[in-house]
């Protein structure tokens, strides 16, 4: 009898333990088939070697807004916008401490419709991350979006993302500026428009922010080009009789016939190059559109700070072409050692310049951290004009800093931007948003500058 009893009793406890080990395992479960699912969202092509990132249980049930348990953390998971708090923070680039972002988190602060939002770091995207929330702070671009008169410039039967990659560019951007997002915002919508209209963004390598940035701007442009169908390039040489600046109007005009949007009449400046012979003296002068400009840094082993203007010499100065890099001068028929030499034609609404921390040929090997000490405001350009300037003086105010911080190989994209509403700057690192001052913005981290032109921003580029 007595035998019997403690039969059923234990009966009972194991059934009792059971059901409890069944409650728990579900509740962990659950949480694990979420995070791969939404992983196999993320990570959707491209490599297959990408690490399932440690989730922490209890920050999973932290972040249901019932408090729910594990339970809760599916619904979550599942669940529209308020998913948006990340169950899984993945890796910050070339860092090591997963689990440790992954615990810290995101930072969703209530700052609402100022677009002080984060951006989620969906596998090494923090050069994307960078660049976006730079692109997310240029003024005329925010405008551009946010009012919806990009729409009509959209010809979605000729360009070829067919309007895709400037609706998820603008769907993100909405996202950030929007009064009820609340935690950082997912890019694989966009990521997913961009790696279909440049591939080489596929996949989850880092990658360089100043290239991202230019198939992005390019990607965008090709999107609202006012020119649906492409005029045969005209390929006679511009007439030598002009003056220069009759020469460059013609040059932009012809860039124009193919290429003409909005996004060119904020972006693209136009370069003069002059090539002087130096037997005959004979100058020749080409004129190209430029999205930004790459200025070399000294790399002298000592040299740890510079000024931007000493960059903008350099980038300017003449150089001689000798050797096997001798031109064919047009006067002398025969090819001479020249001179050539940069100029700025057409200043940009927006200048973007890159500082060239990796040369091409050490992209792998190094990467030089000189200071480079850029103003704020007032960065005057004047002197590297190609000719006097008719209307007020090219000045430039910073607005927005993409920051790489690390080595080549193991490196972090961030960035500081000024908020084009309350002008307060801020620092962007991935899916965190702090304060920042504009002074901090300038450090040997800063990779790409953007500077927007004093004085409106009503100019065409049209000549
Ligand atoms: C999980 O998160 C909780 C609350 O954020 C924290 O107290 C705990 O130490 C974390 N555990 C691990 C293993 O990271
Ligand atoms: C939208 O913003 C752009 C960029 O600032 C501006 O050029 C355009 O006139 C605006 N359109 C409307 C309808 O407000
Ligand atoms: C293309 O644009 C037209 C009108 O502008 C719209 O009705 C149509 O749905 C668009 N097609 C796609 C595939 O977006
Ligand atoms: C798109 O471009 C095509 C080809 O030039 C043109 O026929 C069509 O009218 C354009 N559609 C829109 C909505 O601008
Ligand atoms: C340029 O001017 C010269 C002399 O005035 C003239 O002979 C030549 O035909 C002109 N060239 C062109 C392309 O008009
Ligand atoms: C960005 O955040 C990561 C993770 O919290 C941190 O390790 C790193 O130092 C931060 N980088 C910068 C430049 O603030």
């Amino acid at each position: 009898m007595d035998a019997r009893i403690t039969y059923y009793l234990d009966c009972v406890l194991v059934l009792a333990w059971s059901v409890l080990l069944l409650i728990v395992a579900y509740g962990f479960f659950d949480n694990i088939v979420n995070v791969s699912r939404r992983s196999q969202y993320k990570f959707d092509s491209g490599r297959t070697d990408f690490r399932l990132y440690c989730l922490n249980v209890s920050d999973v049930s932290a972040s249901t807004p019932s408090g729910g348990g594990a339970k809760g953390g599916r619904s979550t998971a599942l669940a529209g916008p308020s998913s948006r708090r990340s169950l899984v923070t993945p890796p910050a680039d070339g860092d090591d401490d997963d689990l440790a972002q992954a615990r810290r988190g995101s930072s969703a602060d209530s700052r609402n419709g100022l677009g002080l939002v984060g951006l989620r770091n969906i596998g090494n995207t923090c050069f994307m991350n960078s660049v976006l929330q730079c692109l997310s702070n240029t003024k005329v671009l925010l405008d551009y979006i946010r009012n919806e008169s990009y729409q009509k410039d959209v010809n979605n039967t000729t360009s070829s993302m067919k309007g895709a990659l400037i609706k998820a560019f603008s769907e993100l951007i909405k996202e950030l500026w929007g009064s009820d997002t609340s935690g950082p915002v997912n890019t694989a919508a966009l990521k997913a428009q961009i790696q279909r209209f440049a591939p080489r963004f596929m996949g989850y390598a880092q990658q360089d922010a100043q290239e991202f940035l230019r198939y992005l701007l390019e990607g965008l442009h090709e999107e609202v080009n006012r020119v649906t169908s492409k005029p045969k390039p005209i390929t006679t040489d511009i007439d030598d009789n002009l003056s220069d600046a009759e020469k460059a109007n013609e040059a932009w005009r012809r860039y124009l016939r193919a290429e003409d949007s909005f996004i060119v009449d904020m972006f693209v400046g136009q370069l003069k190059s002059t090539l002087k012979c130096t037997h005959c003296g004979h100058c020749s002068v080409t004129f190209d559109p430029f999205w930004d400009l790459s200025l070399p840094l000294p790399s002298g082993r000592h040299t740890t700070s510079v000024r931007l203007a000493h960059c903008l010499d350099a980038f300017t100065k003449e150089e001689t072409l000798d050797g096997d890099e001798k031109p064919k001068c047009a006067k002398c028929k025969e090819r001479r050692r020249c001179t050539k030499s940069f100029s700025i034609q057409k200043f940009p609404q927006v200048l973007v310049i890159h500082l060239k921390r990796f040369s091409p040929l050490e992209r792998y090997r190094g990467k030089l951290n000189t200071l480079v000490e850029f103003p704020l405001e007032g960065l005057d350009l004047s002197q590297f004009a190609a000719e006097p300037q008719s209307g007020p003086s090219p000045r430039y105010n910073l607005y927005a800093v993409s920051e790489h911080s690390g080595t080549p190989y193991s490196g972090h994209y961030t960035a500081h931007c000024k908020n084009p509403l309350d002008n307060r700057w801020h620092e962007y690192n991935d899916s965190r948003v702090s304060s920042a001052s504009g002074r901090s913005a300038v450090s040997p981290e800063a990779y790409v500058l953007f500077y927007e032109r004093e004085g409106g921003t009503t100019q065409k580029s049209r000549l």
